[in-house]
């Protein structure tokens, strides 16, 4: 990994090799991050930044290296108060408010695996068959601080993890102001930004943008990862070079892209500093959030399939890891609040005979919880809502063959609880002050171990008399009134860190006492899809947005950071409960087949049509769930760009299965050709390619029925209702067979869509919002 002779650290994966050097000051140069260079032929001469003349106003390091420039050297972590002039990684203020600091290399070891952090904070995972760790640790110059880095080389995932631990060795408090998980310094400009933004509902919606000179801020300040801006960002070229980053953190972070004037790119990572300090107290050690890095010259699906395969293997842990999640069967949109016990086992039964396998009981069964007003951290079931109890409810469904889950939103209180009124002061708020609220809730102070002793006894009081296989764990408000009583906390500025790591402590603590249940996180949908909360919970309810077209732009997001096997994704009504539009039935499940698929309607309305489909969607998907949930995942067009048209491909590792959704916006009128051409095939193989089968209800043609049918059928009436219950058409016939290679580069032109001119037993009727899904199956 190191070379004595060059002091060049080489820290390489399977495909990719990244760089760093000890310059003749002591001080870490980056050099390279990219595709895998092989070590004889590195040459730092060729890769250091040239420097035999000085910089006009630039501030050198000292007298003795006056042509070193800080401000344009690639660094891998930097300081102010050197001549560095960019952002900097480390931000302390001591011996009141001096911020100058210079740390150089003092010792380094290598450790076989990856030695487990102290922070409290998640962490990946791995041991010495799977990863190496490098612990750089530096000195400052003049004060007794160090600073320890640490990269974590994963070689099958191609990703580097790194952290940064701040030791104070003296005999004073210092301040963290700031400290970076991880410095990336790019030496050309020529990258794109590409970042997950929204809002509730809207959560991770790609964008893009060229960078410009100056500063680029991705963060979040609401005290979760939100939906607002994810902690995952990607830089691309044109030429497809992709690096990945992310953190495995789930409070405040922030992504700063820096394009400095002489053309080079800082890329920071971490806690976000605008809400953040620490005290440091003597003798004691900080170290931050882990950061992952990915390069891949494969753009960004390259860079997704190294991330998807680090977090399959390295973040998500216990029994459910590469384990086929259930179909589940979510109650909060078929009732709300409004339900009873017979509906709630009726919607089970009928669940059952669906094919769906976990029953989750969803907000309303506990205090005397009926709207979103009361009872939150009261977390005893609701016995004028449940009279037999959860045990009963709970035996009910086992005994119908399913898995019983149950909805908490434990960080949370109502002020009209039993909790409140027992303890006012375990509530966030500043005294004197009076509280925002949010969805009328209120934040439990999670930094306090007598709050979080509180939630274990309760919780885990009811997931054992419940007896629960799945736990949907939801955070319904984010942060205002930051104040906590916590003695330990002696910066309010501690305080969103602090929480995080209160929540962490609990989770750790509550999934050790409940090795088996499958954790599913939430935070009115997706406000908290991050690797910390996947460290615990392996899968994560994505959106609360379950319309389809929605979720093209949801889950194509999401899937940039994240593996399938951690999306939540619904099957719901039509019209849909977020957006109003109406969707088709299949159009819904071939889009939600993509995740980890669920339903949340009203089962026990639907009709015979329906049911049908219904069964046969999820035979469907459990007969190919090991490859929706865990196979090679890639975006072929995004529904972000101009295009009508989205395809997204899935293929079983050794590319002789592979599922493709083409999926349109809107039906096209007098449409053209539309073309299949997936590139993650076997080139060598044959493939037969046909559509799944699925239901047209012949209701999509209106009017135009008449034109077949020897009696009037009129829009909306009774005989087209009483027909499209009974009678659903075909989807189209086509098949191919066809070689891997052709699939490829030529691609297969697909039956003709629907074009208002005629119809026969191959045309492709889609309509708005329309979908297919094709199965290639390789035969040779
Ligand atoms: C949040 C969740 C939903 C549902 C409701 C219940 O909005 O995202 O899925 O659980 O809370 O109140």
């Amino acid at each position: 990994m190191i070379s004595k002779k060059d002091r060049l650290f080489n820290l390489s994966t399977k495909k990719t090799t990244y760089l760093f050097a000890i310059t003749e000051t002591g001080h870490l140069e980056h050099l390279y991050y990219g595709r895998y260079l092989s070590k004889e032929t590195i040459s730092i001469d060729a890769l250091a930044e040239k420097r035999s003349i000085s910089i006009g106003t630039g501030t050198a390091y000292d007298s003795d290296h006056p042509t070193l420039f800080f401000t344009n050297l690639c660094m891998e972590y930097s300081t102010m108060g050197k001549g560095d002039y960019r952002e900097s990684s480390v931000d302390i203020s001591y011996s009141r408010g001096m911020q100058t600091l210079d740390f150089i290399v003092k010792s380094y070891r290598i450790l076989p695996g990856k030695p487990r952090t102290f922070s409290g904070l998640p962490e990946s995972y791995g041991d010495k068959s799977t990863c190496t760790t490098l612990e750089v640790m530096l000195k400052e110059t003049c004060l007794p601080l160090r600073l320890a880095l640490t990269y974590t080389v994963f070689e099958d995932s191609n990703v580097i993890t790194r952290r940064a631990t701040l030791y104070n060795d003296s005999t004073e408090e210092v301040t963290i102001k700031n400290l970076a998980s991880a410095q990336l310094d790019l030496d050309t400009d020529d990258w794109k930004l590409v970042t997950f933004d929204g809002a509730w509902s809207r959560e991770r919606y790609m964008h893009e943008r060229p960078l410009a000179p100056g500063i680029m801020i991705n963060d979040s300040k609401s005290g979760v990862s939100s939906a607002d801006h994810n902690p995952c960002i990607f830089l691309t070229k044109e030429n497809g070079e992709t690096i990945g980053m992310n953190l495995i953190y789930s409070s405040n972070h922030r992504e700063l892209v820096e394009t400095s004037p002489y053309g080079k790119v800082r890329v920071l990572t971490g806690i976000n500093p605008a809400t953040f300090s620490w005290v440091l107290a003597p003798q004691d050690r900080f170290q931050t959030p882990e950061a992952i890095l990915t390069y891949s010259p494969d753009a960004l699906n390259g860079a997704s399939q190294n991330f998807h395969h680090f977090i399959n293997n390295h973040i998500i842990r216990g029994p459910w890891k590469f384990r086929e999640r259930p179909v589940l069967i979510n109650n909060w949109e078929a009732t709300y609040f409004k339900f009873t016990e017979d509906k709630l086992i009726n919607l089970a039964k009928e669940s059952a005979n669906l094919g769906i396998e976990l029953f989750v009981l969803d907000d309303g069964w506990f205090g005397l919880r009926n709207d979103d007003t009361t009872s939150l951290g009261d977390w005893t079931v609701n016995p004028k809502k449940l009279p037999s109890g959860l045990e009963n409810l709970s035996l009910e469904v086992h005994r119908l063959g399913m898995m019983f889950g149950l909805w908490v939103e434990p960080e949370m209180v109502s002020i009209e609880s039993q909790l409140y009124k027992k303890h006012p002061d375990w509530m966030v708020a500043i005294p004197g002050r009076r509280p925002s609220v949010g969805r009328n809730q209120y934040i439990l102070d999670l930094t306090r171990p007598d709050v979080r002793d509180y939630l274990f006894k309760q919780l885990s009081d009811v997931w054992h008399f419940a007896n629960v296989n799945y736990i949907k764990w939801d955070m319904n408000r984010v942060f205002s009134d930051m104040y906590s009583t916590n003695r330990e906390m002696k910066d309010h500025g501690e305080f969103f860190h602090r929480y995080i790591l209160g929540l962490y402590e609990l989770l750790e603590k509550l999934t050790a006492a409940f090795p088996n249940v499958l954790f599913e996180s939430c935070a009115s949908g997706g406000n908290r899809f991050d690797l910390g909360m996947l460290c615990y919970m392996p899968q994560t309810w994505t959106s609360d947005n379950t319309d389809a077209l929605s979720r093209l732009y949801i889950q194509e997001g999401t899937s940039c950071g994240y593996p399938l096997s951690t999306m939540g994704s619904h099957v719901s009504d039509s019209p849909n409960h977020q957006t109003l539009r109406r969707t088709d039935l299949e159009s819904r499940f071939n889009i939600a087949a993509f995740g980890v698929l669920g339903y949340e309607l009203d089962v026990t309305k639907l009709k015979g049509q329906q049911k049908d489909a219904i069964k046969a969607q999820i035979a469907f998907y459990k007969a190919h769930r090991a490859l929706l949930q865990y196979g090679t995942f890639t975006r072929v067009k995004l529904a972000n760009s101009t295009s009508n048209q989205v395809v997204w491909a899935v293929a079983s590792q050794d590319k002789s299965e592979l599922l493709v959704l083409f999926a349109q916006k809107l039906n096209p009128s007098n449409p053209g050709s539309d073309k299949l051409r997936v590139e993650i095939v076997d080139l060598n193989a044959v493939y037969e390619v046909f559509p799944r089968q699925q239901r047209i209800d012949i209701k999509m043609f209106g009017n135009l029925l008449n034109q077949v049918s020897p009696l009037p059928i009129t829009e909306g009436g009774i005989a087209q209702d009483t027909i499209s219950k009974a009678v659903t058409l075909d989807s189209e016939v086509e098949h191919y067979r066809v070689t891997g290679e052709q699939v490829a580069w030529a691609g297969i032109k697909l039956n003709q869509q629907f074009g208002g001119t005629g119809y026969d037993a191959m045309t492709r009727v889609l309509g708005d919002f329309g979908s297919r899904i094709y199965i290639f199956k390789k035969i040779k």
